[in-house]
């Protein structure tokens, strides 16, 4: 009898509080986010809206205004909201042709050389770049690797460097073995490479950017992308302002579209296109 009264009341706690779902404009919400983070979703307005209402309803919220109203005021709730909602593909050895072009290019100095990933996402382009610089025989001790991203879940994977085959299919076998531990079937990266990149959960239009110091290379690829004009502009200024000097370069992702780059000069050589402060 005891059984009994008890799994019916799991059941009765499991299902779902019904919400009466009032119809409206999710537009302000749209704004909101597109303000806060740069991204919008022109593209994929449907799919979008209908995750918005699930994730609103998640969150014990019947309306559009009534889910704007809750992420004004609790910040926790917005971070769930961008976690859920940004795009954080990426993989190890990505569009190494910058990479690359930046490795030779430290190799000529002796410097200390400070690199910055805006974003990073889940670590594996920071890595990356770690890893180049070791292969290519620089002294790691004088490289500073920072990578910073909107999305704390991200950053969270970032910092425990665990990955998966997929996240690999571009690395060769003997730098899988040279790095990366295999545990099950995950790839743990091995402590001697983790310790040269630094992870920070930080919006790049968040008023704590600056806190970051200045640097020598920037990558920014694959975010722009998902934001619109107005927005690009304010990122690539936000950006500008964090180079070290006027040869510091910057790196783009080969689809973000830089149109007008108002304050950039755009280089090209050894097939590689970067920019500085122009
Ligand atoms: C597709 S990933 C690109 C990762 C990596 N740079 C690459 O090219 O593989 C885009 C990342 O941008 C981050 N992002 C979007 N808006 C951001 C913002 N305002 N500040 C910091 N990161 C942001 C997302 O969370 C996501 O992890």
């Amino acid at each position: 009898m005891f059984g009994w009264f008890n799994s019916k009341q799991v059941e009765e706690v499991a299902v779902e509080p019904k919400i009466e779902w009032v119809d409206e404009s999710p537009k302000q919400v749209y704004d909101y986010f597109n303000d806060s983070t740069g991204i919008h979703f022109d593209h994929k307005k449907e799919i979008v809206t209908a995750k918005l209402i699930r994730f609103a309803k998640e969150h014990g919220s019947h309306s559009f205004s009534h889910l704007l109203f809750r992420l004004k005021s609790d910040s926790v709730l917005l971070q769930h909201l961008i976690n859920y909602l940004t795009v954080n593909e990426t993989y190890f050895f990505r569009e190494m042709d910058q990479i690359n072009y930046m490795t030779s290019d430290i190799q000529k100095t002796s410097k200390p050389i400070r690199i910055l990933c805006a974003p990073g996402s889940t670590g594996e382009e920071a890595y990356s770049i770690a890893i180049a610089l070791s292969e290519a025989g620089v002294n790691m001790g004088r490289i500073s690797i920072v990578s910073i991203d909107i999305n704390t879940d991200a950053i969270a994977c970032a910092q425990e460097a665990l990955y998966s085959k997929r996240s690999l299919h571009r690395a060769d076998e003997i730098i899988i073995e040279r790095y990366f531990t295999l545990l099950e079937d995950k790839y743990q990266l091995k402590d001697f490479i983790c310790r040269y990149a630094e992870f920070k959960a930080l919006n790049l239009f968040g008023s704590d950017l600056m806190t970051l110091g200045r640097f020598d290379y920037i990558f920014s690829r694959n975010m722009l992308i998902y934001f619109d004009e107005i927005k690009t502009a304010a990122a690539i200024s936000r950006l500008i302002s964090l180079v070290e000097t006027s040869s510091s370069i910057l790196f783009f992702g080969h689809a973000d579209i830089i149109t007008a780059p108002i304050g950039l000069k755009e280089h090209y050589e050894k097939r590689t296109k970067f920019f500085t402060k122009g």
